[in-house]
């Protein structure tokens, strides 16, 4: 049986995540999976009580198992800290260590979220973007790095091999959804960026010349995504410039607590929203679990149980569609309820196995 490691971390993360684990156990044993799910302490919880964000007893979890899913780790409280005892340190060292260099974040606006848009729903509705951001690599793992006195320096690197490998991913992607790939870069002025744009022009020339290719710098590339975001389809680019692309696309949807990832390519693949600990609404159960319980579908989804992912994606929009919301969205369900909601309506959709 497929066993799960959670990282509920910190703020909000063990909030959504509890709602997370409760939709991701009853859908796998709906359709006959019975999930093992260990729980595991990351992050400021993990420093505060091991004296380390990341203690060994979590790493050796989550390599051992069959994949791992993460809630959010950080708040102001533990700012104070500075390299490996960085709470965000944990979460890039795991990403890492698991070699997940392939981060897919699906923006999707259906009609009947637009409205929660600041957006023009009209602008906004129908949306379908995939962002393809490279994890493990670039300015977060570059070297140098270090701070001294009056100074400091990070360094954006990447090579060839590691470009054509996220963007044959982008591109196998864009294969089976409409065919067309944009990379971000900042080819005017990076060196970093003008490798890039040659070694995705020369996957896709070599291998997927059938798709349809367009470059864009960043700071277009991220006018464009609010100014006529149905353009996009799959949308490929670096870490850094991926990370910020990303939350720019929640203003899409309305909310970075809608948002799932998946981190794909490593020994074990990783889950997690793509929000953070939310350390302004923590503790008071209103977070929206929406991010947590979709990473928690497309988990069902690479452990081949594509039919109880789906019908975790059937639960949201139904209860979306019954008019349940939390209040980033402007409703007033709060965490528990709005993924009891989501667990009712995504067993009532389960055909009954044969
Ligand atoms: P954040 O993503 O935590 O919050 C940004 C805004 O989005 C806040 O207004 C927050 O209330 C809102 N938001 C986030 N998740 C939400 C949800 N589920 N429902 C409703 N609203 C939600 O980003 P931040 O405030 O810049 O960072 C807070 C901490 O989180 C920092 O320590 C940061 O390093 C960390 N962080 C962790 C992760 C992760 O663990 N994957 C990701 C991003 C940030
Ligand atoms: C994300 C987060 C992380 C990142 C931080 C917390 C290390 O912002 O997953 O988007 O920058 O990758
Ligand atoms: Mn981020």
């Amino acid at each position: 049986m497929p066993h799960i490691a959670v990282l509920p971390g910190d703020g909000v993360g063990p909030e959504v995540t509890c709602s997370a684990v409760r939709v991701l156990e009853a859908a796998g044993a709906a359709f006959g999976a019975d999930l093992q799910i260990s729980t595991h302490t990351v992050g400021g919880a993990a420093l505060d009580e091991y004296d380390t964000p990341f203690p060994d007893a979590t790493r050796e979890a989550c390599m051992r198992a069959d994949a791992v899913l993460m809630g959010a780790i950080g708040d102001p409280k533990w700012d104070h800290e500075v390299g490996a005892r960085r709470c965000e340190a944990a979460l890039l060292t795991l990403r890492k260590m698991l070699g997940v260099y392939a981060n897919l974040r699906p923006i999707l606006v259906p009609e009947a979220m637009a409205e929660a848009s600041p957006l023009r729903s009209s602008l906004v509705a129908g949306t379908d973007i995939l962002i393809v951001r490279e994890l493990t690599g670039g300015v977060y793992f570059g070297e140098p790095r270090m701070r001294v006195a009056g100074y400091a320096v990070n360094t954006m690197e990447y090579t060839h091999e590691e470009v054509a490998r996220i963007a044959r991913v982008a591109f196998r992607w864009a294969e089976k959804r409409q065919g067309r790939v944009t990379s971000v870069d900042k080819a005017n002025v990076l060196e970093v960026s003008q490798l890039w744009r040659d070694v995705v022009t020369e996957v896709h020339a070599r291998e997927f010349a059938h798709l349809e290719l367009n470059h864009l710098y960043v700071d277009n590339a991220a006018m464009q995504l609010v100014l006529h975001p149905r353009q996009f389809d799959v949308v490929l680019t670096g870490n850094i410039f991926g990370d910020i692309l990303s939350d720019l696309a929640a203003t899409l949807p309305g909310s970075l607590g809608v948002l799932p990832s998946a981190s794909l390519g490593g020994e074990v693949d990783l889950f997690e929203p793509v929000h953070g600990s939310a350390p302004d609404i923590a503790g008071r159960g209103v977070a929206n679990p929406m991010g947590a319980i979709l990473s928690a579908a497309m988990l069902l989804d690479t452990l081949d149980m594509s039919e109880a992912a789906q019908c975790i994606r059937r639960g949201v929009t139904s209860a979306l569609a019954a008019g349940f919301r939390t209040r980033d969205l402007g409703g007033r369900s709060s965490t528990r309820e709005f993924g009891d909601v989501v667990l009712e309506h995504a067993l009532d959709s389960t055909p009954i196995p044969a």
